[in-house]
């Protein structure tokens, strides 16, 4: 087997999209809003919405890559780069379900809900930032990020420098 089954590529890419949309929209649209800002609430419930589409997501992709055979890992020829890549993958699911689940503990906390459905942003606190789960959540966003680009390095290191086709086996063409 030369690649990995389709559920498997396609959630992958569709995970890998909107993993990356949170970040961005999580940096630079809904972190420097102010608490007071009317419009905070909808982009934290529009934040909160994709968080929870991502959780459902990440449990079917990985039910659906326990549950299919995987093509034999791809060898770069260096023990401890093979046993990174490794570390690398593992890490990338570990660091989505922590924002996942950071997320959700800071929304009970500060009471996010209740801002949200009363449409009031008085029921925000001023910060979220003296939340614990909210510095879990900026701290693992900034790791969840390097690893990105190192899985990114990795791929392409394969690809061009090894040329040995790693990009066939997350895709649905060819
Ligand atoms: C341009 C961006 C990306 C490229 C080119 C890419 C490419 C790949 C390729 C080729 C593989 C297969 C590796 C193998 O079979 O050994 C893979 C696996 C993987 N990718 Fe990506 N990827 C990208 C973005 C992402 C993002 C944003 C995430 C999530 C945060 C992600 C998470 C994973 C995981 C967890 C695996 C391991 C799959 C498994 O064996 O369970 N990727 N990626
Ligand atoms: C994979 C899923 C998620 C990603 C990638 C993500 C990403 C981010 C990022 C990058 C930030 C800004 C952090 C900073 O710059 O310090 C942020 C803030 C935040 N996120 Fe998430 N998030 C996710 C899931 C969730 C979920 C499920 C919830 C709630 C149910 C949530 C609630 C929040 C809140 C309340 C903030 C704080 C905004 C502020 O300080 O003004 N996130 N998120």
């Amino acid at each position: 087997m030369t690649r990995h089954a389709r559920p498997v590529i396609l959630l992958h890419w569709v995970t890998a999209l909107l993993i990356v949309l949170a970040l961005v929209a999580g940096k630079f649209m809904l972190e420097p809003l102010a608490n007071d800002d009317p419009a905070k609430l909808g982009a934290l419930r529009n934040h909160a919405i994709l968080g929870l589409v991502l959780l459902g997501l990440m449990l079917a992709r990985v039910v659906v890559r326990l549950s299919t055979k995987a093509p034999p890992p791809a060898s770069t020829g260096h023990a401890a780069l093979d046993v990174l890549s490794k570390v690398v993958h593992v890490a990338l699911y570990a660091l989505v379900f922590v924002m996942i689940a950071s997320g959700i503990a800071l929304a009970l906390q500060a009471g996010l809900r209740a801002a949200v459905a009363s449409g009031d942003v008085a029921l925000l606190p001023d910060s979220f930032h003296d939340y614990t789960p909210r510095r879990v959540h900026g701290l693992v966003a900034t790791l969840l990020i390097a690893t990105i680009l190192a899985h990114i390095l990795g791929a392409v290191y394969h690809q061009r420098v090894l040329k040995d086709g790693i990009m066939r086996r997350m895709s649905l063409r060819g």
